[in-house]
């Protein structure tokens, strides 16, 4: 699977820090960045390497420089940029839907005010490799077959907060507008539960994905991949993109994972999710360039099996079915 996205260590001659580097895109980011040896810096709120030591190993985990902090608090991406010298930022950190509705203060503080810290901290280093995340529930802001949520609505504000970074200081960005993440590692928010029908399988239990219809598959490999070329080389413009991956329907999914794994007790109930999955990744891989992608049965069957292969050696178990 790594073989599909190729990282050129020469592209990475200083440092780049990872926010939100626990979570799953960010251990998939790791994971290739470190695979490559550019020299990459973890940054979370706590060091938590539970996701990133599904795809690593503790010897490559180890030679990841890692730094807690609160991405709400400015002082933690300037000190760390400075300290470490980083050229490239990937800003990843945030909560989820159900997180940002739980607490919409602290989802604000999250979500806008530490891409507002991000940015301030390119601005005062004059990075120009800057990549961050928002989401296609960003759409919810202006098309109305998207639902509205406060997740989405921090999203679309970080979106615009970027453009006058560029127009007001000059500071370029690349956003990315992940759909439906899955692999290996994704285990929460509201569009996890592909990926935890696939742990189920592999658990040889049942279970029921609360949403039927029509769901963008972009595998979290892929997205990584994507984000990583977007900081390769430094960039003039703030620009923002769709990142979709492969449509299919949670019915031919299902499918799918019973062709991997026949006794599999996998079923559907409930709406299609509220979220365009006819959105286009080819502005941004005219923008990109090639960086991977991901055919949804090798997809499906590369999580399986990895999800097997880290139940029998424990690092997996039924908790993590939700
Ligand atoms: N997974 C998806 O399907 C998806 C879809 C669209 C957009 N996104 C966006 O992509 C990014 C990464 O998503 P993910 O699936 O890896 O998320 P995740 O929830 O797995 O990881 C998010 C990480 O952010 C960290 N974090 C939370 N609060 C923090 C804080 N105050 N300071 C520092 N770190 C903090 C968490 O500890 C966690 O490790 C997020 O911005 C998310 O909104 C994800």
């Amino acid at each position: 699977m790594i073989d599909l996205f190729p990282v050129d260590k020469a592209d990475f001659p200083e440092p780049v820090i990872v926010t939100g580097a626990g979570g799953c895109i960010g251990s998939w980011v790791l994971h290739l960045l470190q695979r490559a040896g550019v020299n990459v810096i973890a940054l979370d709120l706590h060091k938590d390497t539970r996701r990133p030591s599904l795809l690593m190993t503790d010897e490559e985990l180890s030679s990841v420089v890692w730094l807690d902090g609160d991405i709400a608090n400015p002082n933690t991406i300037r000190n760390a940029v400075k300290k470490h010298e980083a050229g490239a930022i990937i800003h990843l950190a945030a909560l989820q839907v159900p997180f940002c509705k739980a607490d919409p203060i602290l989802g604000a503080q999250v979500n806008v005010v530490g891409t507002t810290n991000v940015l301030e901290a390119a601005r005062e280093h004059g990075i120009k490799r800057l990549a961050y995340a928002s989401s296609i529930a960003a759409h919810g802001v202006f098309n109305p077959e998207t639902v509205s949520t406060l997740y989405g609505a921090y999203k679309f504000c970080n979106e615009e907060t970027a453009k006058v970074y560029m127009q007001d200081w000059g500071v370029p960005s690349t956003c990315l507008r992940p759909g439906v993440v899955y692999g290996i590692g994704r285990d929460q928010g509201m569009t996890s539960k592909t990926t935890v029908a696939i742990l189920a399988a592999a658990m040889k239990q049942s279970y029921t994905i609360p949403f039927n219809g029509p769901v963008s598959w972009l595998h979290a490999g892929e997205v990584a991949s994507a984000f990583i070329q977007s900081v390769s080389t430094p960039r003039d413009a703030a620009r923002v993109f769709d990142i979709n991956g492969v449509i299919a329907t949670v019915e031919e999914s299902i499918k799918k994972i019973e062709a991997i794994a026949p006794n599999s007790k996998i079923d559907a109930e409930g709406s299609a999710l509220p979220f365009p999955t006819d959105l286009s990744d080819q502005p941004l891989r005219d923008y990109l360039g090639d960086y991977g992608s991901v055919d949804l049965d090798h997809g499906i069957k590369h999580t399986y099996e990895n999800f097997c292969r880290l139940i029998n050696l424990g690092k997996l178990d039924s908790q993590s079915i939700s």
